[in-house]
């Protein structure tokens, strides 16, 4: 199942990422992709914010500390970005494996850096530069991230 939203503005890309975050039920693994500079972290900054994170945590790239911990909001939130990321080991030392299946949202930057650490079941959110601004491209692999997209397109929470 696959949905695609073209954005014009950061701003809108955040939108899109806000009605993602009230869709999501915990659990969820959301791969963020595309290149330097093409959105992921906006769009998870609206993640956060549709989870109700407060306004005061601030949502940016996570590439020294690799794993954010965003709490506050209706779930918690683990922002990670493997930019910088080697190898798996790594991921291990940072405990990133723990936080997959904990009940939380994990979000993760450059996840193709790393590819063998993402569970099958994921929702794959591809970012392209358009020459108007973005095209969002999300791919849900699972019921759980097709009831995902679903809630996306209904501009509904998946879970009132
Ligand atoms: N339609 C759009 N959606 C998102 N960002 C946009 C859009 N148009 C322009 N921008 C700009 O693109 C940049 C996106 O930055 P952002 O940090 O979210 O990218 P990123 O994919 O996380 O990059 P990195 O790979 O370095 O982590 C911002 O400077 C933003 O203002
Ligand atoms: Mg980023």
């Amino acid at each position: 199942m696959t949905l695609v939203v073209r954005t014009s503005t950061v701003s809108e890309t955040e939108a899109v990422g806000h009605r993602l975050g009230r869709a999501l039920e915990g659990g969820e693994l959301i791969a963020l992709t595309g290149p330097l500079g093409a959105g992921k972290t906006a769009l998870a900054r609206g993640i956060a914010r549709g989870l109700g994170v407060p306004r005061e945590a601030q949502v940016s790239s996570p590439t020294f500390a690799i794993v954010n911990v965003y709490s506050g909001g209706r779930l918690p939130m683990y922002h990670a970005d493997f930019y910088r990321v080697t190898d798996a080991e790594e991921l291990y030392d940072v405990g990133f494996y723990d936080l997959i299946g904990s009940g939380g949202v994990v979000c993760v930057e450059w996840i193709d850096r790393i590819p063998e650490v993402a569970p099958e079941e994921r929702l794959a959110v591809e970012l392209r530069p358009i020459p108007t601004g973005r095209e969002i491209v999300f791919t849900a692999v699972g019921a759980q991230a097709e009831r995902t997209l679903r809630g996306i397109q209904e501009g509904r929470p998946s879970r009132p």
